[in-house]
């Protein structure tokens, strides 16, 4: 699988996932600015993915920032931290990497600006290295939860697109293909991006893990008619009492999954878990505009001028979860468990 998004020659370059799978093109960010645009054109998207991008676009600020003073350098730092956070407002890991970076800077007030820069260069790999390892960590706590012979359905792409590399939901799926175990994968299309039918079902492809692709409105007699085994989605944030932001139509499916006595599992690492929100009902749900809903491609099918809505995120309660499996264990049943996971695992956390 081609790298989602990586260091080239001090310049950010990323796969432009809007032309997945058809055309590989690479978009260059030579600066923060352009990380920005990117991430609000979706070139990149998914939550891990953002957040490296945006470790690696606060490093690309910081070489623009001409000054040798510290003060100056940290109080044009801040700001340039600021405007990427609003790039996205839904996944929490963006504002975890554009932390973890700040707080590196800060504590080296003794050092060069030129060698700050430096290390930030370095911790925006580091972010990404450890991404990759993460999801490799989420895959071998996750293939046990997986039945041998197992139909998964996942929705929208929690893949290696998404992530530094192997994913999250689609990691479990990887590490239970090696397994060995005969898997089977069916993926929502997710309207209207088509993150399933575009992204996912191209990476299982490309691996050779056996995948279909459903409209998203399938899902429910499919369930009912006993073809889905379990479902596993990725996250975009995870608020402190278990409760899931993630790709719009998420919700419905957790419904219907415990309507149908089938288990319901989101993996995801620790950067996607937000201590400081309580509730999902507080996660902030992006809206995206309506072109998106009235397009497919470049062309408007519906009318030009209509009305829509276009919430990009939902809240699953965490009474619909059965587990959220991270790198650092699996949280069974998180309505009960996810308080005391974040009293044990909170400290140890790279934060
Ligand atoms: O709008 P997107 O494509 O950024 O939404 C992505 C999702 O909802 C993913 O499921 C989530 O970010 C988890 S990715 C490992």
């Amino acid at each position: 699988m081609i790298a989602t998004v990586e260091w080239k020659d001090k310049k950010v370059r990323m796969i432009d996932q809007r032309k997945l799978p058809h055309k590989i093109e690479w978009y260059i960010c030579r600066s923060y600015k352009d990380v920005i645009r990117a991430i609000k054109l979706m070139v990149i998207r998914g939550a891990p993915a953002i957040g490296i991008a945006g470790a690696m676009g606060l490093a690309l600020g910081a070489f623009s920032i001409k000054t040798s003073s510290y003060e100056i350098f940290i109080k044009r730092l801040s700001e340039i931290k600021k405007e990427i956070l609003l790039s996205r407002p839904t996944a929490v890991n963006l504002n975890w990497a554009l932390e973890r970076m700040m707080r590196l800077a800060l504590s080296l007030k003794d050092r060069p600006v030129s060698e700050i820069k430096d290390v930030l260069f370095m911790e925006s790999k580091k972010i990404l290295e450890e991404d990759i390892e993460l999801n490799k960590k989420i895959g071998e706590y996750g293939k046990d939860l997986v039945p041998d012979e197992a139909t998964i359905l996942t929705h929208c792409n929690a893949g290696s697109l998404a992530t530094g590399g192997y994913g999250t939901a689609l990691g479990v799926i990887r590490a239970a293909h090696e397994a060995g175990k005969k898997i089977k994968v069916i993926a929502d299309e997710t309207r209207p991006w088509l993150q399933g039918l575009r992204l996912t079902i191209f990476e299982l492809m490309q691996d050779g893990i056996p995948v279909s692709v459903i409209v998203d409105s399938a899902a429910g007699y499919l369930m009912r008619s006993g073809k889905i085994d379990l479902i596993i989605t990725g996250a975009d944030r995870i608020a402190a009492n278990g409760d899931v932001a993630n790709k719009i139509g998420t919700y419905q499916l957790s419904i219907m999954a415990k309507e149908h006595n089938i288990p319901f599992y989101v993996a995801a690492p620790t950067s996607t878990i937000d201590p400081q929100i309580d509730s999902g009902d507080k996660i902030p749900i992006e809206y995206r505009g309506a072109d998106e809903i009235l397009k497919i491609g470049n062309r408007y099918i519906g009318p030009k001028d209509a009305e829509a809505i276009n919430p990009v995120f939902d809240i699953t309660p965490s009474t619909n979860i059965s587990a959220i499996i991270t790198e650092k264990g699996i949280i069974e049943n998180p309505h009960e468990n996810m308080k005391s996971f974040i009293l044990k695992e909170e400290n140890s956390w790279t934060r």
